[in-house]
């Protein structure tokens, strides 16, 4: 009995194993993960049941139950080199070149060339298979004994793959935390109000350095093997670096998928470029490429200088940060109203090129960061990211530093400035009228669900705009054939049928007007809403918050922003123009209180799916809006019914599931009492 225990619990461990590194080394899951997951629990239950077969390596056993005190030490048996750095074509050819020499070799040199990662370098000792100890690189001769924290990460195998491996087997690497892993980190430290870490670089090592292997564990923190150290009992298969790499993964351990092998320097550069150009796109930081003579032959020929291969070499990326100093601070006005202040530097050389404007983001993070005008500044140019103001250097505040006043009034247009609780952004409220925000103002209000102008495309009104013969919605009314035909592009045709079409705009509904107008947070829903319970123009422009928030699904944001729009006298202008121009506001059925016409769907929440027979879903929501239902996109357990057309796909199945009632549009009708 306990040995087919023994085995049953073995096999499980050995299943994970597997499954283990088809996720993490292979990248290449065979198992969904709530499979993973069970399996997992299936061990712990038998383990639990019978503790006396718990063995270290058991993959429930990665987490350790006791905080250290401190880091032991540990003597690396092989110090743990460096590299030296070349930073343009001319060094890695003078780097090559010397490789040539000392070899007396004619030929291209063969190199494998590999991401240099951004983290920092962990050895690895594993023997008879087992992880012994985890230590860090230290000053290279000693490092520190990490290995409760590393046994706490997934892809590091507590016991290797295979038989092939040899009695003792060190395997160097670099631990770092992916880009999105860092971001989640940070986004939790922002929200408990912690320090942020600086970088991903940072942010592993610290997690490394916890002296508490479960605050590590929930770190997000991964590894990639590229080196060996002590290697003994038994040997790697392979005369190449890339082959040693290759056998390395095959024992469990992850090996970074873009290391290439390259023969010689123009190739080693193609690589380099290609790599730099999707840096962005790479899923954690890189700060230059690797270069190591392939041939391991080759390597113990070369040897070593000081704590250096002569064999390798890393081509540095150029640094994504750099010190200067604010100049003076902008304010921007964003197409959608966003006030950005923008920093004006003294020009400086990062990220590849001279950059002399960097994003501050938001009024916030000027408070935040405490930037004044005078200070040092760290600035930062990542890819193709605008470059941003990382922080002041610390120390570097001069007496003359000069605080920076926030604004009050738009730059652009003088109208006020509102930032509501709980947003990062302030914005322009003169959203009909700031010239920054012109052109997106009159294509949401030429568009279909809007006022629904044809023939008025996005091109076009930028066209106007940019011809400045429209500065408002209103002056759409007034443009004339000549001057619409006088546009490149326009012919007779066109431009009658435009103004066609803006003859046909003038009698919107109140809702659909209301929507055109672009308040900000007021969408279709929102526009029928208060349509619906203020029935007038004039009426909504003179309510006050209280007024607002008694209306079905408006918040104090939205109410706000509502507010604000028409307290601007500029926006009012443009309403007063519009209406001058023509605009009628139809007089609209539906405009009816809810109360009066409520229905068996007043107050209910409906999702609509598929195609329906007799109308569009647009023209369905609308009904359903009328009579104060409630349309949502998804279906959850508080959707009272699925408006199912055809073809509906899962939001059908969804509905099933969790037993909301299914309607079709003839039953939708009969609801409504049509
Ligand atoms: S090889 C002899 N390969 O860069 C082997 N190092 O600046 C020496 N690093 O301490 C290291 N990616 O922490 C090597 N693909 C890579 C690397 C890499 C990152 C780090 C490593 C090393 C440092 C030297």
């Amino acid at each position: 009995m306990p040995v087919s225990i023994k085995k049953k619990l073995e096999d499980l461990r050995e299943n994970l194993r597997y499954h283990a590194y088809q996720y993490y080394v292979l990248d290449d899951p065979e198992l969904p993960d709530v499979e993973y997951d069970r399996l997992y629990r299936q061990l712990l239950d038998l383990e639990k049941k019978h503790p006396a077969l718990i063995s270290s390596s058991s993959p429930t056993q990665r987490v350790g139950s006791k905080p250290l005190s401190a880091f032991g030490q540990i003597q690396h048996q092989l110090p743990m080199l460096s590299l030296d750095n070349v930073f343009n074509e001319e060094e890695l050819h003078a780097f090559d070149q010397r490789v040539h020499d000392r070899l007396m070799h004619d030929e291209e040199i063969e190199y494998t060339a590999e991401p240099k990662l951004d983290g920092l370098a962990i050895s690895l000792r594993y023997e008879k298979g087992a992880l012994i100890y985890a230590a860090t690189r230290g000053d290279g001769s000693m490092g520190e004994n990490v290995t409760q924290n590393i046994r706490t990460m997934k892809s590091v195998p507590l016991v290797l793959l295979g038989k092939d491996y040899p009695d003792v087997l060190e395997v160097r690497g670099e631990v770092f935390m992916p880009k999105v892993g860092f971001e989640a980190l940070n986004r939790q430290a922002r929200l408990n109000e912690e320090k942020e870490f600086a970088n991903p670089r940072n942010a592993a090592a610290g997690s490394l350095r916890q002296l508490d292997p479960k605050v590590t564990a929930k770190r997000p923190l991964s590894i990639y093997c590229y080196s060996t150290g002590v290697v003994e009992g038994g040997k790697l298969a392979g005369n190449t670096h890339y082959e040693i790499l290759q056998q390395l993964q095959t024992f469990g351990l992850p090996v970074c998928r873009e290391i290439k092998r390259v023969k010689g320097v123009k190739a080693c550069l193609s690589y380099y470029e290609n790599i730099l150009n999707n840096r962005d796109a790479l899923p954690y930081d890189i700060d230059g490429i690797v270069y190591k003579v392939d041939a391991i032959a080759f390597q113990h020929r070369l040897g070593f200088v000081a704590r250096a291969p002569r064999w390798a070499i890393a081509h540095k990326f150029p640094a994504q940060e750099e010190i200067s100093h604010i100049l003076d601070i902008d304010f921007q006005v964003g197409r959608t109203g966003a006030i950005t202040p923008v920093a004006r530097l003294d020009p400086v050389f990062v990220g590849g090129v001279t950059v002399s404007n960097a994003t501050l983001h938001n009024m916030d993070e000027i408070r935040r960061k405490d930037v004044r005008v005078g200070d040092q500044v760290i600035v930062r140019r990542a890819g193709d990211v605008i470059p941003e103001v990382v922080r002041v250097v610390p120390g570097s505040r001069k007496q003359s530093s000069v605080q920076i006043q926030m604004l009050n009034h738009c730059p652009v247009c003088g109208s006020d400035i509102e930032q509501l609780e709980g947003e990062a952004t302030a914005r322009c409220t003169g959203g009909l009228y700031c010239s920054a925000q012109r052109a997106e103002a009159i294509k949401h209000f030429a568009s279909r669900k809007a006022m629904d102008i044809d023939g008025l495309g996005n091109k076009l009104i930028e066209q106007l705009v940019d011809e400045s013969l429209i500065s408002t919605p209103a002056d759409l009314f007034q443009l004339s054939f000549d001057s619409l035909v006088s546009l490149e592009r326009m012919g007779d045709k066109s431009a009658s049928n435009l103004l066609a079409a803006l003859e046909k705009s003038k009698q919107p509904t109140l809702a659909k007007f209301l929507y055109a107008l672009g308040i900000r947070e007021v969408g279709e829903t929102t526009a029928m809403n208060l349509a619906n319970a203020f029935m007038s123009l004039s009426t909504i422009q003179e309510t006050d918050i209280d007024q607002l928030l008694e209306v079905q699904d408006i918040g104090p944001i939205v109410a706000q922003h509502i507010v604000s729009f028409f307290q601007q006298p500029h926006n009012l202008d443009v309403i007063d123009q519009l209406q001058s121009a023509g605009i009628k506001i139809k007089e609209n059925k539906q405009q009816k209180l809810i109360s009066d016409v409520a229905s068996e769907l007043t107050g209910k929440t409906i999702v609509i799916t598929g195609t329906l027979p007799a109308m569009s879903r647009g023209e369905a929501k609308e009904k359903l809006l009328a009579v104060g239902a409630k349309v949502t996109g998804s279906v959850s357990t508080k959707t009272d019914y699925l408006l199912a057309g055809d073809n509906a796909g899962s939001k059908l199945s969804k509905a099933e599931k969790l037993g909301v009632k299914i309607i079709n549009l003839d039953n939708m009708l009969a609801l409504l009492g049509v």
